[in-house]
């Protein structure tokens, strides 16, 4: 792990400390040092050979059922094991000390929730959460026959996980507030995401349209960088505690 010191310019640190709102948008990227894998980064293990973009759509769950639902109780096995990181903990301070505060996440691995966080809009769903593929409503238990996916217990239906698979319409009301909390926002930081998919990755521009600071924190470049007014090229696990501590020391 690289170990160079993150610097975080003071400049940003003042704007942090007055900002009366801001919004953050989360990427797989946050929760990499928590041991989930990214969305494009190798598919570890049996999964090697798909490509997930194929998995995540409902034609594929239409074709092979079986085989997206494994897929998913794979990834939320995986999930299951993975605990929040200096990164989602420092977000949890962030809310607490910024006056208005908005995440925004494309992550469907609820680990801000378990970090603590409140004010949180999964964009793209939430993979512990299971609903009926016909109804689209929660379906807390049903009975294991052994038949994957497993059937609604009202209307018989496949099971599916309640995430936002390619091509489907993201929830209005999580997007609408997303929009808002952009437009509001006098801070607005792009954390872990390689912003390529809409419409999460026009959040970005959103906000510097409606006169936001945008901050991009990413180990690499992404479409957002160009448009950073600050970009904190490092592991968020790293760069996000490291910018806290230095806008609200402890003993403030
Ligand atoms: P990606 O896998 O596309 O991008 C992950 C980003 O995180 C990349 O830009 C990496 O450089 C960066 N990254 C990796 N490790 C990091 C670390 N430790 N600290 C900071 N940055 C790090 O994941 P997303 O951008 O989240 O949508 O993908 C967006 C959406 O595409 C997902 O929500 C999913 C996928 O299709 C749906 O499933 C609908």
């Amino acid at each position: 792990m690289d170990t160079t010191p993150i610097r975080i310019p003071a400049e940003l640190v003042a704007k942090l400390r007055q900002a009366e709102s801001v919004a953050v948008l989360t990427g797989a990227g946050i929760s990499a040092e928590s041991g989930v894998p990214t969305f494009r980064d190798a598919q570890t293990g049996l999964w090697a050979r798909y490509n997930p973009e194929e998995l995540a759509t409902p034609e594929a769950f239409q074709r092979n059922p079986r085989l997206v639902w494994e897929w998913y109780e794979w990834r939320r096995q995986l999930v299951s094991q993975a605990e929040p990181n200096p990164g989602h903990l420092a977000l949890v301070e962030m809310e607490r000390r910024a006056p208005r505060f908005t995440l925004i996440t494309q992550n469907v691995d609820g680990l801000h929730r378990r970090a603590g966080s409140r004010r949180v809009i999964e964009l793209h769903g939430n993979i512990v959460r299971t609903i009926c593929s016909r109804e689209r409503l929660v379906v807390e238990q049903w009975e294991e026959t052994g038949e994957k996916p497993p059937r609604c217990p009202r209307c018989g239906g496949f099971l599916r996980p309640d995430v936002v698979w390619f091509g489907e319409m993201l929830p209005a009301h999580a997007l609408q507030a997303a929009i808002e909390a952009a437009r509001e926002a006098q801070i607005f930081f792009s954390v872990g995401t390689s912003a390529v998919v809409q419409p999460a990755a026009s959040l970005p521009f959103e906000a510097v349209r409606h006169g936001a600071t945008l901050v991009e924190i990413n180990l690499e470049e992404t479409p957002v960088t160009p448009m950073a007014h600050y970009v904190l090229r490092g592991p968020a696990g790293v760069v996000l505690p490291a910018l806290v501590e230095a806008t609200w020391p402890p003993d403030v």
